[in-house]
Formats: structure tokens, sequence, C-alpha cells
């Protein structure tokens, strides 16, 4: 599965809150972009080796911006700090064109969004999209701080702003996230989002089933996940080479095929981004990315190789 690109210029550059940074991209010669839907997100190449994922946070109805929001990170890999240092107004940049992996479902009757700091940015696209159906919708923005927290003013200002909820732990109790009145009583239309922080997110999903919700009706898309290494060893062939190697426990193929001298295109390492997609040409992968769809998973035909093992004592991929 090949990515497209896109040669994209930083229109627009806001700091809101602490450490947030708001980047409207769009064509360098004003034409539109390819279409999104609420959920997307782009891979933005920061440099050789370093491509970061973030959700799309803009109007969907607006063809000629992709927006997105990046909290400054001082703990991650590289990528919050290269875009806030790097990309400022006027700045050429490569992003892929946009996938969905956290979309609307389309005959949902309610849907409940909750956001937790930074991944509420998926959440701004869908209430845009939610609103302009007519859909009825609540998003609940949960934060330590307000004044860490951007897309508070587009908020209140947007037209749909009676159907969102701050929700802040230094503020008064009275306005704290209540989940049990929040995601109510659970029906065949209710929806449920939800994209934050690991803890927040378990507390949410977890909340949700326990007051019914159907597993299927629960939709999250995660920002950071921990990889398992753990399984039996299998053999990986890289085809074109004809080299091959046995995956120990606990390690990944990357890091198997690196120590044969075959080395793969990274950026995220925890199966989140599908950069290291290859394609699988025998043998049966074990899946442990959030990255392919589950049908693209049922497929069998390619694999996340710095996250993914085998279910077949041998893996045979087209690299
Ligand atoms: S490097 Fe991102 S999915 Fe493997």
């Amino acid at each position: 599965m090949s990515v497209q690109t896109l040669n994209v210029v930083v229109q627009k550059r806001q700091e809101q809150g602490e450490g947030v940074v708001v980047l409207d991209l769009a064509d360098p010669n004003g034409q539109p972009l390819p279409a999104f839907e609420a959920g997307a997100h782009v891979d933005i190449h920061l440099q050789p080796g370093l491509i970061r994922q973030y959700s799309l946070c803009g109007d969907p109805a607006n063809p000629r911006v992709y927006r997105v929001g990046v909290l400054k990170d001082p703990s991650s890999r590289g990528g919050s700090v290269a875009v806030h240092e790097r990309l400022v107004e006027g700045q050429a940049v490569q992003i892929s064109t946009p996938r969905n992996l956290f979309p609307l479902v389309a005959d949902a009757q309610r849907s409940i969004l909750v956001g937790g700091g930074i991944g509420v940015t998926p959440m701004v696209a869908m209430a845009y999209a939610l609103h302009a159906r007519g859909s009825e919708f609540q998003l609940h923005y949960c934060a330590r701080s307000r004044s860490l927290c951007g897309f508070i003013e587009e908020l209140q200002q947007a037209a749909f702003s009676p159907r969102v909820s701050t929700h802040f732990d230094d503020e008064e109790p009275s306005q704290k996230l209540d989940l049990e009145t929040v995601l109510g009583s659970p029906g065949e239309g209710v929806h449920v989002y939800v994209c934050g922080p690991g803890g927040f997110m378990d507390w949410v999903i977890g909340e949700a089933i326990e007051a019914g919700h159907a597993s299927d009706h629960i939709h999250r898309e995660y920002f950071q996940v921990a990889v398992d290494n753990s399984g039996q060893s299998f053999e990986v062939v890289a085809a074109r080479s004809g080299k091959s190697v046995q995956v120990l426990e606990g390690q990944s193929i990357l890091a198997a095929l690196a120590g044969v001298g075959i080395t793969i295109e990274i950026s995220c390492e925890q199966g989140v981004c599908g950069t290291c997609l290859c394609d699988v040409l025998e043998g049966e992968p074990d899946h442990r990315d959030v990255y392919l769809t589950d049908d693209e998973k049922a497929a069998n035909d390619q694999i996340l190789v710095c996250c993914s093992r085998a279910k077949s004592k041998k893996l045979v991929l087209d690299i």
C-alpha cells in the first residue's frame, strides 16, 4: 500500500494555551486540498526518518486548509518539538494524504465525544461534521487546566457551542466530568468516541463498558500504545534478498531484520503510523497494531513490522 504525499505550506500558526501550537496547512498555490472526513489524520514529514501523525481538527467542509494542533511534549521522541521549533509560517512541508482510522458512524442517532487534553483534536472535526449533518451529539473536553488548552475560543464561538462542555481539574468541582451521567443509558444508535492519554482513555472506556455500551459502539484513537513483543519465535524471510532470520521472543521483526542488514523505514515504532508496512507473501501475521483496519488485518497480506508478529512458523515478506 503506497502512501500518497502532498506538498503544503504553513499558512497560519497560532500559539494557543501553554504549549499548544495550531497550524493551518494549505496548498502553496491556493488550490483545494483532497477532501477529508472527521477523525482523519495526516503524517507530517518533519525530517528524514521523523514522520509523525496528527489528527485533522479543522472543519471538514473547508477543503482549503488542513488544521492540526500539536502539544509540545519535551519527553517525546522529537516529533512535537520539531513541529514547535521548525514549522513557522511560510515553511514548506510534506504530508501524507488524509487517512481515517477513527471515522464517525454514519447512521448514529447520538454521538458522545470525549476528548482528554490534546486528544480533543479529532473531536473538533467531528463536532463540525455532526453539526453539519444535523446529528445529535455532545462534546466533552477534559484537561488539567484551561490555561493549557487550545481550541477553547474556537469551541466557544462555534455554531455548535451549546453542545460543548469543558471540564478542568483545577476549577469548581461542579464542572468536572460526570461520566455516569454523560454516558447515560446505552442504546442501539448511541456511539461513544474517546481520544486522550492512555489512563484517561482506559477510564472512559471502562466506564462506558460498565454502563452497558457495546464494545463496537465505543470508538477510540490512540496516539501512544504499548508494544507487546511476547510470543514464540518464528522465521522471517526477506524474499528479495533471500535473507532469513529468526525473530526471538521479545524481539521485533524490525530489530531482527536490522540484525541481518535489512533496514525498514520507521516512524512511531508503536503500530500507529503505518510507515513500516510490508507486504506479506506467505504465512499468517499476528497483527498487534492499531493502524490497519479490521478488514485489512483479515486480508493478512500486509504487516507492520515494528510491532506485529506471526501466528505461522514462517513469514515471507516482499522486502
Ligand atoms: S513505524 Fe509506525 S507503524 Fe511501524
